[in-house]
């Protein structure tokens, strides 16, 4: 079941995706921290952030809508209290998700992550607005995103993962932005932007008005989207939008993923994770598939053998 991208090991391609399962250690009691791959942290800042006021997570029909707005411990309490407890699962990696409001507050963030111990990979959310750029987020305009992963990988003593928003016309575009700046992997999909509104009311039901889509709604584009970017890019792919069984991980490595990530399964089902690993597994073995590396990439379409 092992996986290799970007120098990183991992005993099997299953990763807990960012902001759906705390800083890991939160976990520990109801999944084998031991039996994933990695896990990505919440997103990190240079300072604290107390987030939106709720409500900031909406059901909706075959996902979940959320504006969390970036709450975080800051990356100073992240180091001294939550990371030093993920030492005790060392065959779970821990890849820190990393953001800030300008490429000086994520140079910041990593700066002071490096001198931490236990930590895998840099996972770099581009979904951010850039308060120099009038609030667009980085990974919309291409050329923040250069200057943000050029920076960030000139400071970065572990892999550099860009992380990168499905809310662009050329997804495929911006991965290749990301790979010639420097990225050793790409992550995709964030969350879409949407919203919804309560008839009765006439109000929004986030307080933030707009927040992210996420879970089964969005697969089959973030499906169409890790399969464009592998045609894109040589580096590799962590890919992720709606995975919930083993088969969805499946089809994701068909299009062109090395290891997958599944947020949002995560609050329907806490365990989803450990039980995406398992059932990864057994997939294989019933599929007469040896290596679950030889997966990535191996779609047939009518051009292929
Ligand atoms: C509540 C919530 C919080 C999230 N927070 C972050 C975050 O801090 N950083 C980030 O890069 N992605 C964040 N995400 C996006 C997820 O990591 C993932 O990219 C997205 O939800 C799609 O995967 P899924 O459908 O399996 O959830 C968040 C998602 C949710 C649902």
């Amino acid at each position: 079941m092992r996986v290799s991208f970007a120098g990183l090991e991992l005993t099997n391609p299953v990763i807990a995706a960012s902001g759906t399962f705390g800083y890991g250690v939160e976990f520990e009691e109801i999944v084998s921290l031991e039996k994933l791959g990695a896990i990505v942290t919440k997103g990190i800042s240079l300072e604290p952030m107390a987030g939106h006021t709720p409500p900031r997570i909406v059901q909706t029909a075959a996902g979940m809508l959320n504006a969390i707005g970036l709450q975080n411990v800051g990356v100073e309490d992240f180091v001294e209290r939550k990371l030093p407890a993920m030492s005790r699962y060392p065959k779970c990696k821990v890849i820190v998700n990393v953001f800030g409001r300008t490429t000086n507050e994520y140079v910041g963030v990593i700066d002071r992550l490096n001198d931490a111990e236990g930590i895998s990979a840099y996972e770099i959310n581009a979904s951010c607005p850039n308060v120099h750029a009038g609030g667009m987020a980085f990974g919309t305009d291409p050329y923040s995103l250069e200057e943000l992963v050029e920076r960030t990988k000139r400071v970065a003593i572990h892999p550099l993962i860009v992380k990168l928003s499905p809310n662009v016309t050329s997804i495929g575009h911006m991965a290749r932005v990301a790979a010639e700046a420097g990225a050793d992997a790409v992550s995709l999909v964030n969350t879409f932007l949407a919203m919804s509104i309560d008839a009765e009311t006439r109000r929004p039901r986030l307080s933030n008005i707009s927040g992210g889509l996420s879970g089964p709604a969005i697969k089959p584009i973030a499906l169409r989207m890790v399969y464009g970017v592998a045609r894109a890019v040589e580096i590799p792919i962590l890919g992720m939008g709606g995975i919930v069984t083993a088969e969805d991980a499946v089809e994701f490595m068909l299009a062109g993923a090395t290891a997958v990530q599944a947020g949002t399964a995560s609050y329907a089902d806490p365990r989803a994770t450990e039980r995406l690993a398992k059932g990864m597994e057994a997939w294989c073995k019933s599929h007469d598939v040896e290596k679950v590396a030889s997966l990535t990439g191996a779609l047939k379409t009518a051009n292929s053998q």
